[in-house]
């Protein structure tokens, strides 16, 4: 009898422990990739709307614009790859888009809040969250009546299945952020409306929930004052610099905003018991290819490879791939440097593949991330060691 009973507890122990090891050691196998953004995870939504992407983007990777504002790939693209999936296609590229493997509603100006300023006022995109979220919507319902009709829509829509598996993917709030300072705010005004974003955030959040969306994978922002954009545009004084050269007030700014992002991820996780929700410290990495630009094979880390003039090689008038005419002939002005890949900074605004490359590979294994669980694994809500 005695050694029935053990033998039970051993079994029933056993069992539990390999559950436990199961529900923890599977990889998820997304099949589906859903992505919220800016131009840091956009793959042709914008272009696709304001025909904007010229030559030289894509050079590297794609050999021609690929609607990325980009050399080449961006860390979505590399996240997509490492899932088995193909790239994603933009939501508003209505022209030989695959949907099947996901969506992507991000657009490069896009924020948190909606601007009350116009594209062509200041560079903003009209597809700010919420407007996502309304496109993500009508996909959910209207991507599966049209799947019915058969043949080719199920070629290129996904099944209704793949919603509740899928990984959803956010990255933004760099451009709320700029937005307020280009309209001359201090960083004090700034500051003041980043609760009014992150609620925001956490809404659209528990709407994807609500339709289902259980696997929720979320950078936090870059350190926008590393950027030449920012740095050439709002300079501040030298006494603002860091070591890195990158400019204190807004990478304060974006940590700011960062920490309150990590507090609204850790209250979703209250609210919505069967969501598994990663919160990934793109941050620190960024920073990181800034500050030991050497160690990681950059040279010039502040500099804009594909720009012109000025002290980091940026205009906003005269940006990548602008041409000047010059006698009744058409000069590129904004050429890119001839090799990409020991640059961080694109076009003043991006990173460029080699940058991108880099910041996916030390963020896929879940070092900078909270819980500390590799992309693959993101369908479990910790990671446990019994
Ligand atoms: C736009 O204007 C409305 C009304 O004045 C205001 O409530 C909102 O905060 C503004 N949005 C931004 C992004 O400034
Ligand atoms: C869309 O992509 C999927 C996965 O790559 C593929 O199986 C399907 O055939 C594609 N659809 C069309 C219409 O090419
Ligand atoms: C911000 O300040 C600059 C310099 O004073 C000025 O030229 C610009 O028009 C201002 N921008 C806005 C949106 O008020
Ligand atoms: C930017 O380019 C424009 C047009 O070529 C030029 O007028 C302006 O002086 C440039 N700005 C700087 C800061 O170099
Ligand atoms: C994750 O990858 C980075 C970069 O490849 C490496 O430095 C780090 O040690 C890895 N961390 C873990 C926990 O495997």
């Amino acid at each position: 009898m005695e050694s029935h009973c053990f033998t039970y507890v051993v079994i029933t122990v056993l069992i539990a422990l390999s559950v436990r090891l199961a529900e923890t050691s599977t990889p998820c196998e997304f099949p589906a990739i859903f992505n919220f953004g800016d131009s840091n995870s956009d793959t042709g939504g914008l272009a696709a709307i304001y025909a904007y992407n010229p030559p030289p983007n894509g050079e590297s990777y794609f050999h021609k614009p690929a609607g990325r504002y980009c050399d080449g790939r961006l860390v979505i693209d590399f996240i997509a790859e490492s899932l088995k999936l193909p790239y994603l296609s933009a939501y508003l590229d209505s022209v030989g888009s695959n949907f099947t493997h996901g969506v992507n509603f991000a657009t490069a100006g896009s924020t948190i809040r909606p601007q009350n300023t116009t594209f062509k006022q200041t560079g903003y995109s009209p597809i700010s969250l919420d407007v996502q979220w309304n496109e993500f919507y009508s996909f959910y319902s209207r991507s599966q009546t049209t799947r019915q009709r058969g043949g080719v829509f199920e070629k290129l829509l996904p099944k209704a299945e793949v919603f509740s598996r899928a990984l959803y993917t956010f990255d933004i709030g760099q451009n709320d952020l700029t937005a307020g300072y280009f309209l001359n705010m201090t960083t004090g005004e700034v500051k003041a409306y980043v609760p009014e974003l992150l609620n925001q955030f956490k809404t659209i959040v528990k709407h994807v929930y609500g339709q289902g969306g259980r696997y929720f994978w979320i950078h936090n922002t870059g350190p926008v004052g590393c950027l030449a954009y920012v740095l050439e545009r709002l300079p501040v004084t030298s006494a603002q610099m860091d070591k890195a050269g990158c400019a204190s007030p807004f990478n304060e700014v974006a940590q700011f905003f960062n920490r309150g992002l990590k507090e609204a991820v850790v209250q979703l996780r209250k609210d919505l018991p069967l969501a598994a929700i990663t919160y990934v410290d793109v941050y620190s990495v960024k920073y990181s290819l800034f500050s030991q630009s050497k160690k990681h094979g950059f040279e010039q880390p502040l500099r804009a490879c594909c720009g012109h003039g000025g002290e980091y090689n940026y205009n906003v008038s005269t940006g990548c791939g602008s041409k000047m005419e010059v006698n009744g002939k058409d000069i590129l002005v904004g050429k890119a440097c001839k090799d990409p890949s020991v640059w961080i900074n694109w076009d003043g605004y991006h990173f460029t593949e080699a940058a991108n490359k880099q910041i996916f590979d030390q963020i896929v294994n879940g070092s900078f991330s909270d819980p500390p669980i590799p992309l693959k694994m993101a369908c479990h809500r910790k990671l446990e060691h019994s």
